[in-house]
């Protein structure tokens, strides 16, 4: 496939540092929650869960950073929305383990991230966050499993951002290429 049939919000789509703390409206942000929840799941079962607060509650803001490593604390502060996203790990309709949880959770981040670059707005995601103050925090049972959190906002200028992290959003972060991961017929067989 050549490269330039990708999709541009495909393509577009990055995790800068440098994060604006400028407003994102409320219709954008909801609207990338409804892409979210167009994603497909194995049974229907629609396992995710997101919970988001933004930087006009200063308290709730500042809450989430906690849940951060000290490393993603130093940039994620800037930006304007924190969100978590979190997968039910059991089938609604007979409480058996959904072993597909966090896949189709992924699935439903990827959409939402695609909503989110047709906006112009950025998400970085990190698993750098702790998984027990988020559990303790929002009081989860067994069957709900923080997967990750997500720093989100227009692209900022990075004015207050160390040096070196600033610099890590120099230069796209390399991909392999499709012959790395795709095959035809058996597996490392090349395809194109
Ligand atoms: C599940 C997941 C966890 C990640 N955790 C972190 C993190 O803790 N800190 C960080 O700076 N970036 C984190 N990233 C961002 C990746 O490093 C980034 O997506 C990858 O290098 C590709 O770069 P790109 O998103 O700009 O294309 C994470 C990404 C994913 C999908």
């Amino acid at each position: 496939m050549k490269k330039e049939l990708v999709l541009e919000v495909i393509q577009e789509r990055w995790s800068p540092y440098a994060l604006s703390q400028q407003t994102v409206e409320e219709f954008k942000i909801k609207a990338m929650m409804e892409a979210a929840g167009h994603a497909p799941s194995c049974n229907n079962e629609q396992p995710w869960l997101f919970v988001y607060t933004t930087r006009e509650n200063e308290k709730v803001f500042n809450d989430y950073i906690e849940f951060l490593v000290e490393g993603n604390q130093i940039w994620a502060k800037n930006a304007y929305a924190l969100i978590i996203s979190m997968a039910r790990t059991r089938f609604s309709h007979n409480g058996k383990p959904n072993r597909f949880a966090q896949y189709d959770t992924g699935m439903a981040v990827s959409n939402l991230l695609i909503q989110a670059t047709a906006f112009d707005i950025h998400i970085h995601q990190m698993g750098g966050f702790s998984v027990e103050k988020v559990r303790e925090y929002f009081r989860l049972g067994d069957d709900v499993e923080p997967i990750a959190a997500m720093a989100a906002g227009f692209l900022g200028d990075g004015t207050n951002l160390p040096a070196d992290v600033l610099k890590k959003d120099e230069n796209r972060r390399p991909r392999k290429t499709v012959n790395d991961y795709a095959f035809k017929n058996k597996l490392y067989n090349p395809a194109f």
